[in-house]
């Protein structure tokens, strides 16, 4: 396991990410009943982008920063977390902003330094557990929750091939814990065979109402080069396809260059 967040914090890949997420988190936060969240692969919670990791690489330029530079209208709720948690938050710390009383939150770490740093991060939260275990035992492990309502976010390095098939089968397994939860899964876009592969592979895994979101930052012809990247949603919330094309196009707005091929959309890959 060689992937370290720290270098890729704030990059395109986050933004969209983030932004996508704190829009699912605010719509299940609509209702008063308490809900669960379950993010697989947590991350450390939050980054330093002044630190070395985050120099060397500089990713949050072509990211963040360039999104906090001109903010558009759209992603003020996302960056205005951003703003307020002040170093650069990750999943876990974005979702614990939107948290209320009674909601709880289970984060799975594999890397041992990220999890004592997130458990360093929520060591006065009762409300969150930290897990240094596998975020894929995890789906089957931790679920069912006692909450009738939850997410479940899946954010994996993709550092082996087969990682998509590894997500199919992931959501399959919760899907059979706890199918009335909404679910998200990211995954990189660096050519379109393997995506194809992948959503064929959904579309025939019997879970139904399910849509993507995809940001195309060039012509995703370049397999050694992340081009862009999608966030699969299972039961996706009321309104979410509305909301996530405006999302992901004012991404692409703010972040993308003048690439052939550059793109945003919602898809549907099964009805509901
Ligand atoms: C893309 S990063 C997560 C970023 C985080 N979700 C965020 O948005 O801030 C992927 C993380 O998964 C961790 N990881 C790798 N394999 C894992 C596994 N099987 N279970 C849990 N975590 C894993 C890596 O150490 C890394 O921190």
């Amino acid at each position: 396991m060689n992937y370290r967040h720290a270098y890729h914090a704030g990059n395109f890949a986050d933004c969209f990410k983030h932004a996508l997420l704190v829009e699912l988190l605010d719509s299940i936060a609509r209702k008063p009943k308490p809900f669960f969240v379950l993010d697989t692969h947590a991350g450390a919670g939050r980054y330093d982008l002044d630190d070395e990791a985050a120099r060397r690489t500089a990713e949050a330029n072509s990211g963040i920063f360039r999104l906090l530079e001109r903010p558009s209208p759209i992603l003020e709720r996302y960056l205005g977390l951003v703003r307020n948690i002040g170093l650069y938050p990750g999943s876990p710390v974005l979702t614990r902003a939107v948290m209320r009383h009674g909601d709880r939150l289970v984060c799975c770490e594999l890397q041992g330094d990220d999890a004592a740093t997130l458990r360093g991060v929520f060591r006065h939260d009762p409300r969150v557990e930290v897990h240094e275990r596998s975020g894929w035992e995890a789906l089957n492990a931790l679920l069912p929750p006692r909450e009738k309502r939850g997410l479940l976010f899946v954010d994996p390095p993709f550092e082996a091939t087969e990682e998509f098939s590894t997500l199919v089968d992931g959501f399959r397994c919760a899907h059979a814990r706890f199918g009335h939860a909404v679910s998200a899964g990211w995954y990189p876009i660096k050519h379109m065979a393997p995506v194809r592969r992948f959503h064929a592979e959904l579309a025939s895994s019997g879970i139904r109402d399910v849509v993507t979101v995809e940001l195309h930052l060039r012509e995703p012809t370049n397999a050694g080069r992340l081009n862009g990247c999608g966030l699969i949603v299972i039961n996706p919330p009321y309104q979410f396809e509305d909301q996530a094309l405006s999302i992901a196009t004012a991404i692409l707005e703010g972040l993308g260059d003048d690439e052939a091929g550059k793109a945003a959309f919602v898809a549907r890959l099964v009805d509901e």
